[in-house]
């Protein structure tokens, strides 16, 4: 028999730190306050728009959070600040990104019943890397002391299903025979707290994917079959950040603009994303002669859950019901590529073997991402 790719195992970082929506509007209108005062007498003569107040209750109501984890809370919630602040460390120790990485990625090791040293391919796959290179995977591949080799890629709030595939492959070309995938995601840090249209979108989560060949599985009941992977882009503007290293060789232009931060146009990616990815599932399911009501579980992008809502009507022909497509962005908010992989690791203990669940993950780029499992 042809050799299979099977995910074994899954690890989440949750940071200790959590900000709820009345903690951040607190905050946010606090700035709002001191802006409209400071700018009183422009605005009245009409030369300074008045900036408006957020509230709990449209953020709850938009998108269905009502809480994040944050790596650094004081400096987000300092009206002074509104940005996690982190003490800079010394090239020689860990870095931030790889200390959460290796976090999530020392949990699902456990659950595999592996040491870093089986591993022989790591992928970092993120919205935003903490630097251009070294790559995050090759530090995280030194520090967990495993072999072979190490790359970054980027693909947004995809990058963990174009990782699945990257893995998938390597695994079934034999490449690689067991691939570590980690999504360690500082969302907070290119967000901007003080524009209202979004300030509340994102939260920070780790999380962590091993990927193996089924002839080397510790454990042969565990995990997932990989049936099948299925990957799309589409280039649009209404998700994007400019920040880059050409920044500071850019004339008239400031490299600390807003523009070097998370913008989107919320309304159009709402509307062009979700149809997309509705007949991308839909495609994929097909490809593999399955029809959606055999799927157990979707385990979907969480940034808004209205969003995830349409998707699942979409694909199911009826509302979804709260076990088929569970959410977590209430607790975590849109942790970019780590959020359909923190909704998969707490919500799969109870499908049997043979059960269907399907990964989907969509974001900027426009990409959409889908990874078909069966439960061994
Ligand atoms: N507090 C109170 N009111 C607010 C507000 C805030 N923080 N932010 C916006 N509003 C107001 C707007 O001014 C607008 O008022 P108006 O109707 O009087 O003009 C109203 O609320 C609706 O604003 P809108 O921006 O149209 O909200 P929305 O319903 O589209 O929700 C998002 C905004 C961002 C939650 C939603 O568009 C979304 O989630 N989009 C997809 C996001 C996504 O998946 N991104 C991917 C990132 S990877």
């Amino acid at each position: 028999m042809s050799k299979r790719a099977v995910l074994s195992a899954i690890g989440l970082h949750t940071p200790a730190e959590r900000i709820s929506n009345d903690e951040l509007v607190a905050t946010f209108n606090d700035y709002v306050h001191r802006f409209n005062d400071q700018h009183a007498q422009a605005i009245a003569a009409g030369e300074v728009t008045a900036l408006a107040e957020s509230s709990s209750a449209f953020i709850e109501k938009a998108s269905g959070i009502k809480s994040r984890y944050v790596l650094n809370k004081s400096g987000i919630l300092d009206p002074n600040i509104m940005h996690p602040v982190f003490p800079a460390r010394d090239n020689d120790a860990l870095s931030l990104q790889a200390e959460i990485g290796v976090a999530a990625a020392r949990d699902a090791l456990t659950r595999a019943g592996l040491q870093g040293s089986d591993i022989d391919m790591v992928l970092v796959a993120n919205s935003n890397m903490q630097r251009a290179y070294p790559a995050m995977a090759v530090e995280i591949q030194t520090a967990l002391g495993c072999s072979g080799f190490a790359f970054d890629m980027n693909v947004a709030c995809s990058s963990a299903t174009f990782a699945l595939q990257t893995a998938r492959d390597a695994v079934l070309s034999g490449s690689a025979k067991r691939v570590l995938i980690v999504n360690a995601e500082i969302c907070t840090a290119h967000l901007n707290f003080r524009e209202r249209d979004s300030h509340f979108i994102f939260g920070d989560a780790a999380t962590a994917m091993i990927v193996e060949s089924d002839d080397v599985l510790v454990n042969m009941h565990q995990g997932f079959n990989i049936i099948g992977t299925k990957l799309w882009t589409q280039f649009s503007n209404n998700i994007r950040n400019n920040f880059g290293f050409l920044n500071r060789c850019e004339i008239d232009d400031d490299p600390l603009s807003n523009d070097k931060l998370f913008v989107q146009q919320g309304r159009k990616v709402f509307k062009e994303v979700c149809p997309a990815v509705g007949e991308h599932l839909l495609a994929h399911l097909q490809q593999h002669h399955i029809e959606p009501t055999q799927v157990k579980r979707f385990w979907l992008h969480q940034a808004n859950r209205t969003m995830n809502e349409l998707i699942g009507r979409r694909v199911l022909g009826r509302d979804a019901t709260a076990e088929e497509a569970p959410i977590i962005l209430d607790r975590y908010a849109n942790t970019s590529s780590a959020g359909s992989i923190i909704a998969l690791y707490l919500h799969h203990a109870d499908l049997g073997q043979g059960d269907l669940g399907v990964i989907s993950s969509f974001g900027a780029g426009y990409s959409i991402g889908s990874a078909i499992l069966e439960k061994r």
